[in-house]
């Protein structure tokens, strides 16, 4: 296992859209890989992750809201009971009401801002072995599935807040890079 570095904004990566993992892809590669983007999520720490945070721009996502320590199973596999692990993840349903929440990203250093998102979503995914899961999130748990979810369309949280805020935001990171070489 491995921890893999996490690309920030402004990093063009970040803005891809994903392409979908293909059938024959869901091999000991791809689970080794999918491992490694939970121990990086646990040891950022963070409560989601997504690959193309990590430079792969394929549909995966892993989350743990309860965010706690890691625990795994003889496999090496993470056995929390909210962590999940999401290929090709699709939105079936959302509630009409909304939750507001002080979101942050790990690709998006000291910035946080409430955002508005339906308060339950239905998702369905393949696991790490192609095998078709499906649940209802509620909560903090469907803002971090959303979340991790917009990362894959190449969006991040700076995407949905005003563009005000999005450039001064840009602005001072661009400027401490500066400084920094
Ligand atoms: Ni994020």
């Amino acid at each position: 296992m491995a921890i893999l570095g996490i690309l920030t904004v402004p990093n063009p990566l970040l803005a891809r859209k994903c392409r979908a993992v293909e059938p024959q892809e869901f091999n000991d590669d791809l689970r080794r890989f999918i491992s490694d983007l939970a121990e990086t999520m646990y040891a950022a720490p963070g409560v989601g992750l997504a690959a193309p945070q990590c430079g792969d721009l394929r549909r995966i996502i892993v989350t743990d809201p309860g965010n706690a320590k890691r625990e795994e199973d003889e496999n090496g596999r993470p056995t929390n009971p909210r962590f999940a692990a999401m290929c090709n993840p699709i939105v079936l349903e959302t509630s009409k009401e909304k939750v507001i929440w002080d979101e942050g990203c790990l690709s998006v250093p000291d910035f946080s801002e409430d955002i508005a998102r339906p308060r339950r979503v239905h998702v369905r995914w393949l696991d790490e072995y192609g095998k078709p899961q499906q649940k209802w999130f509620e909560d903090y748990d469907a803002v971090v599935v959303q979340h991790e979810m917009d990362h894959l369309e190449g969006t991040v949280i700076l995407d949905r807040v005003s563009r005000l805020k999005k450039g001064r935001y840009l602005q001072k990171r661009t400027r401490q890079k500066v400084y920094a070489e």
